[in-house]
């Protein structure tokens, strides 16, 4: 579990990372890599992080009725994706950040080409990884498409953050929605999806949990944009304060702050709503959900 976390922040995410941190371990092990890849993806992908996408497709998978570990493929390849954006979002070409997950990062640490070739690793591992699960052909074929979609959203609203592009009609508020969407909502929806198909749930269920998905992503973004404005780099483990010099369009620079909070408890709220059809076995989900809106890392 990422030790950046503490005990009141992290009791949902806590059973469900550590599940996970041992199962990417395991798989990083298996792959047939050049041993200095290994490495690299070694120092960035175990050190921690909240694991929250992955445990969202477990979760997800449980609160669609089935064992959480039969999503541990995807979900292992989701995390892989989400740690690949991390990197390269750290880049000098891009965020240009020092810090990641309270350490340096893996560009300071081992150097730019093997930070990009590190990333350019974990994405292709992840279409392998994903695909082992044990559901039907259709299903397995619903996951990596699904991840596929998620990944290229992502990548685009990170064009959208760091180059821009957006049509110029569009007021502030409104490319930062998309913004939201693309490079962070995506993969969060997208984990969402990954573990109702793994569950083979019905559709009215998956659509349910997608949902919930969309809210807790827009909600996630909003909590990062208001911790960069709020809090220590020591105590998130990454570079804050930057993103209004970088002439980035955060939910607090175009909302403000108090806007913004307004925000987190509308979409937690809405969040909650989506999962009302479901029962008690989307309760970790619920939970999970109030802890994202209350982090403080
Ligand atoms: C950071 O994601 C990047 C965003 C999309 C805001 P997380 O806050 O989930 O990072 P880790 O995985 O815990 O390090
Ligand atoms: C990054 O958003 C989203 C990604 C796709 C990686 P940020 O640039 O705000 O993430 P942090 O604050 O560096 O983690
Ligand atoms: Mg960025
Ligand atoms: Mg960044
Ligand atoms: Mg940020």
């Amino acid at each position: 579990m990422n030790d950046l976390m503490t005990s009141t922040e992290s009791r949902v995410l806590a059973d469900v990372a550590a599940q996970i941190s041992t199962a990417l371990a395991r798989r990083l092990r298996r792959s047939d890599i050049a041993p200095l890849l290994e490495e690299a993806i070694s120092y960035s992908l175990l050190s921690g992080g909240k694991r929250l996408r992955p445990a969202l497709v477990l979760l997800c998978a449980e609160a669609a009725g089935a064992d959480r570990a039969v999503a541990l493929g995807p979900a292992c390849a989701l995390e892989l994706i989400h740690t690949f954006s991390l990197v390269h979002d750290d880049l000098p070409a891009m965020d240009d950040d020092a810090l990641r997950r309270g350490r340096p990062t893996l560009h300071v640490q081992a150097g730019e080409a093997t930070a990009v070739l590190a990333g350019d690793a974990m994405l292709s591992m992840a279409f392998h990884w994903a695909t082992d699960v044990s559901v039907p052909a259709g299903a397995v074929v619903r996951i990596v498409r699904e991840l596929a979609a998620a990944t290229t959203d992502m990548i685009s609203g990170q064009v959208y953050d760091t180059i821009g592009g957006l049509p110029a009609e569009l007021t502030d508020e409104q490319r930062l929605q998309i913004i939201q969407r693309t490079k962070t909502g995506a993969l969060l929806r997208a984990a969402c999806r990954m573990g109702a198909i793994c569950a083979e749930a019905d559709p009215l269920a998956e659509q349910h949990l997608v949902e919930y998905g969309e809210a807790l992503g827009e909600m996630f973004q909003i909590v990062d944009d208001l911790l960069d404005v709020t809090q220590t780099a020591e105590h998130v483990g990454k570079a804050t304060g930057k993103d209004l010099d970088a002439g980035k369009l955060t939910s607090p620079g175009v909302i403000g702050i108090e806007r913004s909070r307004e925000a987190v408890e509308r979409l937690r709220r809405r969040a909650h709503e989506a999962l009302a059809p479901l029962g008690a076995e989307a309760d970790p989900l619920r939970s999970l959900c109030d802890e994202m809106a209350v982090r403080t890392r």
